[in-house]
Order: C-alpha cells, then sequence, then structure tokens
C-alpha cells in the first residue's frame, strides 16, 4: 500500500552546510512513526521539509502518494498536514478558544468547525475549562495541549509533531503521549520528532534513528526498543552535541 507520506532521498542544506543524506522514510496511514536523535541531527528540519519552509536540493517528498516537494507551505496544510512546531507558537494574548479556532482559519465550513471544537474539547477537557484564559498565561503542558487541540482543528490526515515532550513536567509528559495515541485512535497518522527514544517508542508502531542527517536504524517500535544500538545513537548523538 502506497505510505502516506513519504521522504525519498532528501538532501538539504543551509547554505553550504548539508543537514541530510538520503533521508528515506515512510509514514503508513493510520500509524505513529517515531524520528528519534540527538541535537542538531536534523530532526526540526526534516519537519520543515515536510511543511514546505525548506526545499531540499534533492530527493522527493510526497503525500498520499502525489509529489509535493517545493509546494507552499497554505497548500501543504490543506491537503492535509498539520503541524505542531517546536516551542509551540501559540498566540499567547488570545484565549486558548481564539487558539483553537485560528487552526481551522483555512476552512469554509464554519459550522463543522463548530462541531469539530466540541469534539476536540472532549479529548482535551482539561482545555474546556480554560477557553477564556489566555494562552500565555498556561502552563507548558497545557500549552502543549492547545497547539496539539489546535492542530487537530484542521482535520488533518497526518500530524507531524516536534519533540511534543520536551520541558513538560514527568505528569504531563504521561498525559501528552497518551493523547497523541488517542489522536491516532480517532484515525489521525502521527509522525512525532523525539529526543526521548523510550518515551516516543513507547506509543509508536514504527521508528527510525537519524544521526548527523542520515537515517542509521530502523524497524518497528518494539523492536528498536529492544535494540542496544538505540543507546549508542543517542550517546554518539550526545557527544556530537
Ligand atoms: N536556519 C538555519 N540556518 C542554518 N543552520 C541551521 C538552521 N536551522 C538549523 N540549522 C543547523 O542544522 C542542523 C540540524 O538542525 P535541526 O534540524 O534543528 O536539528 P534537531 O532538531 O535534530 O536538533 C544543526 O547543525 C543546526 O545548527
Ligand atoms: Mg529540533
Amino acid at each position: 500500500m502506497t505510505p502516506l507520506l513519504e521522504l525519498d532521498k532528501i538532501n538539504s542544506f543551509y547554505g553550504p552546510v548539508q543537514v541530510h543524506f538520503e533521508l528515506s522514510l515512510s509514514v503508513p496511514e493510520g500509524k505513529i512513526v517515531c524520528l528519534l536523535g540527538g541535537n542538531a541531527s536534523g530532526k526540526s528540519t526534516t519537519m520543515k521539509i515536510i511543511l514546505g519552509l525548506l526545499k531540499p536540493r534533492s530527493g522527493t517528498v510526497r503525500f498520499a502518494g502525489e509529489v509535493i516537494t517545493g509546494e507552499a507551505t497554505p497548500r501543504i496544510i490543506r491537503r492535509g498536514i498539520a503541524s505542531v512546531p517546536e516551542a509551540r507558537r501559540l498566540f499567547a494574548a488570545m484565549t486558548v478558544r481564539e487558539n483553537l479556532l485560528m487552526g481551522a482559519y483555512v476552512r469554509a465550513d464554519r459550522q463543522a468547525v463548530a462541531g469539530d471544537l466540541d469534539r476536540v474539547l472532549t479529548l482535551f477537557p482539561r482545555l474546556a475549562e480554560r477557553l477564556t484564559q489566555r494562552a500565555g498565561t498556561l502552563s507548558g503542558g497545557e500549552q502543549q495541549m492547545v497547539a496539539m487541540a489546535r492542530a487537530l482543528m484542521g482535520r488533518p490526515k497526518l500530524i507531524c509533531m516536534d519533540e511534543p515532550t520536551m520541558g513538560l513536567s514527568p505528569l504531563f509528559v504521561d498525559r501528552v503521549l497518551e493523547l497523541i495515541a488517542a489522536i491516532n485512535r480517532e484515525g489521525v497518522s502521527v509522525f512525532m520528532v523525539e529526543q526521548n527514544a523510550s518515551l516516543a517508542l513507547a506509543i509508536a508502531h514504527e521508528g527510525y534513528v537519524l544521526q548527523a542527517g542520515r537515517i542509521v536504524l530502523s524497524g518497528p517500535a518494539a523492536s528498536l526498543l529492544r535494540d542496544p544500538r538505540i543507546r549508542d545513537a543517542y550517546l554518539g548523538g550526545a557527544a556530537a552535541a
């Protein structure tokens, strides 16, 4: 079956500096796939490539079987890819409700949007209690939830998350991971970037390990969890950072 998202032999650069070397990975429809790697291994840049924020020098990005490499970001979002970026980028001065509605700005079906707000809030009851609170006054974990809920408001087929557990207290880390699994059970495919291998692999179906812009290991999450090279890859990543 054609994967929902496919990166094929991506080479990317910032000026003269190469970030990705023949990067290939895929997200099958309905799955959670995680991209693991230490600091500066090229994880966030992978998100930029998927979202059209950086054009690779060579290689192809396909979504639902169609080539989307080099397309403008709004067009990619309209295809059904939502992102929860690093540091979450909420509108701090706006309320939780306003932030959530911003996630649906590409949609014209206003009545369905109201229904989706209800549906999303059942997944995030904590946010339902805070709809009129300014987003900037929420805790880190709550802000992460707003970012995830906002992404869902666009009815995406694929949601891309950059280090969703970073900086959260252990309690919120578990809660956010549970929510990612719940979003996936609703039928949304997930591509998540994480430094924390054991946490990410606990909810993922498949994983890839990125080291200095190259995939060095990949496979089903359960077998990666048992693989001693995961540990080595992380020590390597940490030493290089
Ligand atoms: N806008 C940029 N301009 C130049 N170099 C960048 C830029 N963003 C990231 N880099 C470099 O690209 C490499 C990969 O960065 P990144 O994808 O952010 O890694 P990760 O998310 O895995 O920490 C790093 O060496 C980083 O310094
Ligand atoms: Mg990053």
